[in-house]
């Protein structure tokens, strides 16, 4: 069988392709380079490579789990304080299969009926402090969204209330998590050396961490103290369930980490998720039209219902659409069971990795049409017919993402609320502009809204 080789860009030294990559967002230096070089590249730093790839079919390939498992390579600095949490860990770790068995049924589909009145609860916080603005105040959309997903996992995870809505600033624990984040995604594009020499950064960073840690264990150890009382949640759920499959439970170690897991990994990626969606809205208003028609059918004066948010259809669409143009999780990585050769073309070797990058996958003209750059939620109405292969905006396999149903009932919920509510309206004629910490969120991006006169 005749094999391909794969290409790779321009080459600087010791630092190999680093250069190439704009520190602020690697992803969509990324997708530069496939646009030039291809599904398929190898990719070079500091003397180790990783191959990069966004074809559908190699993807088809990668997702097959006999020969392709994930890699946590590119998230070894976020170990630093999710250690083998959900994560972070690798599948053979066996905390990974444990808190998989005792997790899954918290998140599944039925199991969102329990959350619905506590995320109700949150989105009427963020409804009613949009309705008391001034029409000249603007809304920081990220902002508020991240106010929104933070209190909602705080809320359902762990019955802890982060009440962003009652302060100007974000958390303490926001402020350690994002800028530990930041460090987690910057350390790997610097030099070691320059990376030992950034010594206020780094006990920035082990400050930041402790921070984390101390919060959580807190809470941990004050639900230990109050005994069982009766609550549902994930908290209650670690604590109490044994893995069918060992009959162990979690130690309170791993919960810290699961915990950290489900902050991170439960409200950075919803936010960027409902931002970029309102951003699509305010863009096309046919699209618009069509949400606050379904939204005027299904939901009545009252707040939503666990059922009405299953009937929001075209809102689902839109949000599955918004996920392809910007999958707020943009890349995802996997290793070599065995040396390979990937859609029967380039040779892979045993352990090597391969960072899937979903914003070019995801806008294959191929799969998707010429139209492939253009927002169309009607690309969902038929299930069949999207072409699963060049959509992984959760991941994928037993890998992928054990917070959909969550991400998506508290999104279309969140949306439904807004849009049953509030006119939107594009006070800075806003042009998208993507920043990335470890996802992506629309930069600077703000609106005003106006309470809609229903009787129009
Ligand atoms: C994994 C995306 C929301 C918890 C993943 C992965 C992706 C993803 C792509 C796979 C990562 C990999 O293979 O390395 C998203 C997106 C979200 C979202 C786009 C929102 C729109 C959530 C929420 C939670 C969550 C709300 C929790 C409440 C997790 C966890 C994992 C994960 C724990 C690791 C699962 C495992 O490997 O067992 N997510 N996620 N995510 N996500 Fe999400």
């Amino acid at each position: 069988e005749k094999t391909l080789s794969i290409p790779q860009p321009k080459t600087y030294g010791v630092l190999g392709n680093i250069p190439l990559i704009d520190k602020d967002s690697p992803t969509l230096s990324f997708c530069r380079i496939a646009e030039e070089l291809g599904p398929i590249y190898r990719f070079e730093a500091f003397g180790r490579h990783v191959y990069m790839v966004s074809g559908p079919d190699l993807v088809a390939d990668l997702s097959d789990e006999s020969r392709f498992d994930k890699s946590n390579g590119h998230l070894l600095k976020v170990r630093d304080f999710a250690k083998d949490g959900l994560f972070t860990s690798l599948t053979e770790e066996p905390n990974w299969k444990k808190a998989h068995n005792i997790l899954m049924p918290s998140f599944s589909l039925q199991a969102m009926r329990g959350y619905h009145s506590m995320m109700v609860d949150i989105a009427s916080q963020l409804v009613q402090k949009w309705a008391r603005l001034n029409p000249d105040e603007s809304i920081d959309i990220p902002d508020d969204m991240t106010r929104l997903t933070l209190d909602t996992i705080g809320l359902c995870g762990f019955n802890f209330r982060f009440n962003s809505y009652y302060r100007e600033t974000p958390n303490p624990f926001i402020v350690s998590m994002v800028r530990a984040l930041d460090e987690a995604m910057h350390y790997g594009s610097r030099l070691p050396i320059l990376n030992m020499l950034l010594i206020k950064t780094k006990h920035q960073y082990e400050r930041d961490i402790q921070s984390m840690f101390s919060l959580v264990d807190k809470i941990i150890a004050e639900r230990k103290a109050n005994g069982d009382s009766g609550e549902t949640d994930l908290l209650a759920r670690m604590l109490n369930t044994k893995d069918p499959e060992t009959g162990e439970q979690l130690d309170d170690e791993n919960i810290r980490y699961q915990i950290i897991t489900f902050l991170i990994a439960g409200h950075e990626t919803t936010s960027g998720l409902l931002s970029f969606t309102l951003y699509f809205l305010l863009k096309h208003p046919e699209v618009l039209a069509k949400a606050y028609a379904e939204v005027d059918e299904v939901l009545s004066d009252a707040v939503p219902t666990y059922e009405q948010v299953l009937k929001l259809k075209y809102i689902r669409m839109i949000l599955n659409e918004s996920l392809r143009l910007w999958p707020t999780a943009p890349q995802y990585s996997v290793f070599s069971k065995e040396d390979t050769v990937l859609g029967g073309k380039y040779p892979i070797q045993k352990v090597d990795r391969v960072s899937i990058i979903l914003p070019q996958l995801h806008r294959d003209r191929e799969a998707w049409g010429e139209d492939a750059e253009q927002f169309k939620p009607e690309r969902f109405e038929d299930p069949a017919k999207v072409p699963s292969h060049a959509y992984k905006p959760f991941g994928n396999g037993q890998r992928a993402c054990i917070g959909m149903q969550f991400a998506l009932h508290e999104a279309t919920l969140v949306l439904g609320m807004i849009l049953q509510q509030f006119e939107l309206i594009d006070h800075t004629n806003y042009q998208l502009k993507v920043k990335q910490t470890l996802t992506l969120k629309p930069d600077d991006f703000t609106i005003r809204v106006q309470l809609r006169d229903k009787k129009l």
